[in-house]
């Protein structure tokens, strides 16, 4: 018996190598192999979700162009393991109603060549490969050279994040969240924290196979940087179970020009004139700030002084106004001005308050003051 299959293999393999030099003639003395007469287009692989369903899109062609003719009978037959069914349990379906162990339904219409068939309930001992046969009255042929692998796994697929288009502030991008989808009939539910109520599609691949999808539009700002979205698809199994999730999340990078820049001063409280002020420059962006500059207020207009996200400044003058200019690839911001004073300009200050109000006159002498004020325009 085992020198008989062994001896079959290699007829199989006498028979594949003749079939290249048209020598088909020889025929194969095991089980129903020719060389192969029947072919089908199909995913080569498939995988499902245990307790769901699966559609196989399929269809099919005969090698000597075999047309099949509307008035006959044609069965559509699936084989499970091995095309050699001389083991008759490995019939699981035949289109007759006379074979389906195996929940399937052909939902294609043989006579238009389309094997396309629905696979339910499946589990992960149905993980295996899979021929098709075509049994009418002159022509019946397995399609031994297109086997289909079907992987059942228990858990379900990841749902995918795309933004598509430049994710830069006051651009609109399209942000979607597709699910696999092994069968239609039964798609996954999608959520997620973007708009709520998005009506979910199905779409078509290119193989045959299906995709769910949601998606929206957003014009884009600096407060979505960071933002993460999550998705989730929820694929419905048996009936009373409940459904299987999956979720996926992705942070959303926008990039900005600069935004909230401010100059602050240190030390903040009473500081001798003619001593070390140390100014920062603060803001944020992505991509991240290039580059910090600092002005200065002249009487022929602002005069940059200084680079870097720190200035130390000698107050030695009477008033000085600053103001610091933040930078990266996509422009620039600045701050608001920032006025130093020295002790005699406070002094001044303080005569001018005293006469305006009693509460200033508490005021010490040595002291530096710094105010916010809007720009003044000049730049
Ligand atoms: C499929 O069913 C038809 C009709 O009952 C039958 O003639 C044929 O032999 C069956 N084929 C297989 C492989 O079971
Ligand atoms: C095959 O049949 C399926 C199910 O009826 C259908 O959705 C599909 O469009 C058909 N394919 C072709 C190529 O006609
Ligand atoms: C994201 O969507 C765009 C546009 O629809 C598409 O060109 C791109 O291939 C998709 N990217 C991924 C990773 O799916
Ligand atoms: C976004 O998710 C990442 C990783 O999941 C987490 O580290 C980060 O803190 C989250 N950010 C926000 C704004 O929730
Ligand atoms: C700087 O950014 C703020 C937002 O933080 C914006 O309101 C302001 O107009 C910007 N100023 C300049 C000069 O770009
Ligand atoms: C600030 O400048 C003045 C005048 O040039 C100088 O006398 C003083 O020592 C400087 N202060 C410090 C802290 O270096
Ligand atoms: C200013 O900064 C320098 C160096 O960063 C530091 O040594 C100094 O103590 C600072 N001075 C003040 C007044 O904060
Ligand atoms: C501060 O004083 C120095 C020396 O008198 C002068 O050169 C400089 O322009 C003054 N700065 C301001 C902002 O007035």
């Amino acid at each position: 018996m085992s020198l008989m299959a062994a001896l079959c293999v290699n007829m199989v393999t006498v028979n594949m190598l003749l079939s290249v030099f048209f020598l088909s003639g020889v025929s194969a003395q095991c089980g129903s192999i020719t060389p192969a007469a029947l072919f089908i287009t199909a995913p080569k692989e498939m995988e499902a979700l245990s307790g769901s369903c699966l559609l196989i899109p399929c269809n099919f062609r005969a090698k000597d162009g075999t047309q099949f003719d509307s008035s006959r009978e044609i069965y559509g037959v699936w084989i499970k393991n091995d095309p050699r069914f001389s083991n008759k349990d490995n019939v699981i379906f035949n289109s007759s109603q006379s074979v389906n162990s195996y929940k399937m339904q052909m939902t294609g219409n043989l006579r238009e060549q389309n094997c396309t068939t629905l696979f339910s309930d499946l589990d992960k001992s149905k993980t295996k490969k899979y021929f098709f046969r075509i049994e009418s009255e002159h022509f019946r042929a397995t399609a031994f050279d297109d086997p289909l692998q079907i992987t059942v796994r228990d858990s379900p697929w990841s749902p995918r994040i795309n933004i598509s288009g430049e994710a830069k502030e006051k651009k609109s991008v399209t942000i979607s969240c597709s699910a696999f989808t092994s069968c239609p009939h039964s798609p996954p539910q999608l959520t997620w924290n973007l708009q709520q109520n998005c009506h979910s599609q199905i779409e078509e691949n290119t193989d045959g196979t299906f995709t769910s999808k949601i998606q929206q539009s957003i014009t884009l700002s600096d407060s979505h940087d960071g933002f993460n979205i999550s998705c989730s698809a929820t694929y419905p199994v048996d009936e009373g179970k409940p459904g299987k999730t999956k979720e996926t999340q992705q942070t959303l990078s926008v990039t900005y020009a600069p935004k909230e820049t401010s100059a602050s001063i240190s030390p903040s409280g009473l500081v001798s004139a003619g001593s070390w002020v140390n100014l920062t420059c603060s803001s944020r962006a992505n991509p991240p700030i290039s580059s910090f500059s600092w002005f200065l207020k002249t009487k022929d207009g602002s005069m940059k002084v200084a680079e870097g996200q720190f200035y130390t400044v000698n107050m030695t003058n009477m008033t000085e106004s600053y103001y610091c200019e933040a930078t990266n690839i996509l422009g620039h911001n600045r701050s608001s001005w920032i006025h130093l004073k020295n002790e005699a300009a406070s002094d001044q200050d303080a005569a001018t308050n005293q006469r305006r109000t009693q509460k200033k006159q508490t005021m010490s002498t040595q002291w530096l003051k710094f105010k916010h004020h809007e720009p003044q325009g000049e730049k």
